[in-house]
């Protein structure tokens, strides 16, 4: 399985299946990858890195299972009608740019008299071309996923649906996200033992609007203080001690190891396990206490860059929100006039970047107070964790159902519902959920929202 996995990661590159060898032919590694111990201690602290099964743990053991206790459903007399999937890509390999923060920092440990074990024999395998491709592991997210969304919707996503042209696939044109969804079809196809023709429609409008927002990319993107806490926290009493507990365990004196030495190495423990399955030597660079700073670094960024830190973060996303309710108004329009339900399943497969800001959009995981590089130990309890709302394969599930009283609507993320902020009914109607949000469905323009005010 892992051969498989690594022999496809690596491609043509002979030299990296043979560092790949000689790194498995370590005795340590091998000793450490015994079932329970095969997972690092550290791996619900990888925030945007991590595994979906960490939100899911019943899935380590059958990964086809759903837990419907974690699901709120109305009344028996309703039927589901419509889904909506908005899905990030499956785990993919690093990008060139922490693959070369890797690689810097391996350099650096491999001048280091070594005292942990496996680290020494540990032979640097990623390579610059694989850029944040999609691993096989990532295929199997979306494989299964598809599986599991059979199991949770089987009046919708069925023979029927998708051989009458009912159900929808649209992705970004990311090659990580077009294969995520190509894989999400042969999961459809798999499910249901069936073969047809289904077109995937790429629309980065849609699933990468945060590019085509000018505001963004000025005031965020491209401006450094944006993200000014970020950096602050890197040089927090904190992020020190983290530095400084590493270059103990290396032997090394504390200038040598910087925070971009500890990103490359919490990336390095994260990487190997999410794409090998392995507990690599790297992990033991980091106690719990460490990989909790290290999570709230990149949930900090998040914050930052893709949520509620700038109004225009989640103002990105108006076309995503708006195209949303337009379909799920098509529908109860359709219902309402008696018809059947054009698009009964429509899956979009983007970033998490497409899927942090609509969140924020609506009111989700927002924390009374902001995060910021001063309250860390304040920020222990926050609702806002990356690794629990957007890991590989993260998925936000709008359903809508048809009850006797009228159209009721289902939020669920990862598989698990939510609240719509501010009703407190579990499957509020779908009326109560378009007041709830009347102001953005007034107004939430992209074209406004976007501009560049340039006076
Ligand atoms: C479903 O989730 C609940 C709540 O997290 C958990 O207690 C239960 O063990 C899960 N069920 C299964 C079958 O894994
Ligand atoms: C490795 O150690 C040598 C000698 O101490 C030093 O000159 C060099 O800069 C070190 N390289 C790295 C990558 O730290
Ligand atoms: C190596 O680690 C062991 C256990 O942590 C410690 O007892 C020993 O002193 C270390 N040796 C060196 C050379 O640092
Ligand atoms: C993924 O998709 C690209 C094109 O979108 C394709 O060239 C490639 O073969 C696919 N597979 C992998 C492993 O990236
Ligand atoms: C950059 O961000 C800072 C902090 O949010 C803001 O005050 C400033 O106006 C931004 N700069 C640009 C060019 O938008």
């Amino acid at each position: 399985m892992v051969k498989q996995v690594v022999t496809t990661a690596c491609f043509v590159l002979f030299h990296c299946i043979v560092s790949y060898w000689a790194f498995m032919s370590s005795p340590s590694i091998h000793s450490s990858a015994s079932k329970t111990s095969s997972i690092p201690a550290i791996a619900s602290y990888f925030g945007t890195k991590g595994r979906y099964e960490e939100v899911n743990k019943y899935l380590i053991d059958d990964i086809l299972a759903i837990n419907t206790s974690l699901v709120n459903l109305p009344s028996p007399e309703c039927r589901e009608v419509h889904l909506t999937a908005i899905i990030r890509h499956g785990t993919r390999f690093p990008t060139t740019k922490n693959i070369e923060k890797m690689r810097q920092f391996h350099m650096v440990v491999r001048n280091a008299s070594l005292n942990l074990s496996g680290l020494s024999e540990w032979k640097m395998w990623y390579t610059q071309d694989m850029d944040g491709r999609l691993v096989e592991k990532g295929r199997e997210d979306h494989r299964h996923l598809a599986q599991r969304l059979i199991a949770w919707f089987p009046s919708l996503l069925n023979r029927e649906s998708l051989s009458g042209g009912r159900v929808k696939l649209v992705t970004s044109s990311k090659h990580r996200c077009v294969n995520s969804t190509i894989a999400f079809k042969e999961g459809l196809m798999t499910g249901l033992h069936i073969a047809v023709e289904l077109d995937i429609d790429v629309n980065d409008a849609l699933m990468r609007y945060f590019d085509q927002c000018e505001r963004f990319v000025k005031e965020v993107e491209n401006n450094k203080s944006a993200l000014e806490e970020v950096k602050r926290f890197n040089e927090s009493p904190e992020m020190k001690r983290v530095m400084e507990k590493m270059a103990d365990r290396l032997n090394l004196p504390y200038p040598s190891i910087t925070d971009d030495s500890v990103e490359a190495a919490f990336y390095l423990c994260a990487y190997e396990f999410t794409i090998l399955s392995l507990n690599s030597p790297w992990c033991q660079l980091f106690d719990e206490v460490d990989a909790q700073v290290m999570e709230y670094a990149n949930d900090l960024k998040q914050y930052w860059k893709r949520s509620y830190g700038h109004e225009i973060n989640s103002k990105s996303s108006c076309i995503l929100f708006h195209d949303l309710f337009h379909r799920l108004d098509r529908v109860v329009d359709q219902i309402n006039s008696e018809d059947s339900v054009s698009e009964a399943v429509t899956v979009q497969v983007g970033h998490a970047e497409t899927l942090i800001p609509l969140l924020t959009l609506l009111d989700l995981f927002k924390d009374d107070v902001p995060l910021t590089s001063s309250n860390f130990a304040e920020q222990r309890n926050r609702v806002f964790r990356s690794g629990q709302i957007v890991p590989y394969a993260a998925n936000l599930l709008v359903v809508l159902y048809k009850c006797p009283e009228g159209t009721r609507m289902s939020l669920r993320l990862n598989e698990k519902s939510l609240d719509v902020p501010g009703l407190a009914d579990p499957v509020p109607m779908y009326e109560d959920v378009k007041k709830r949000y009347s102001t953005l469905l007034g107004g939430c323009d992209q074209e406004s929202v976007c501009k560049v005010n340039n006076s």
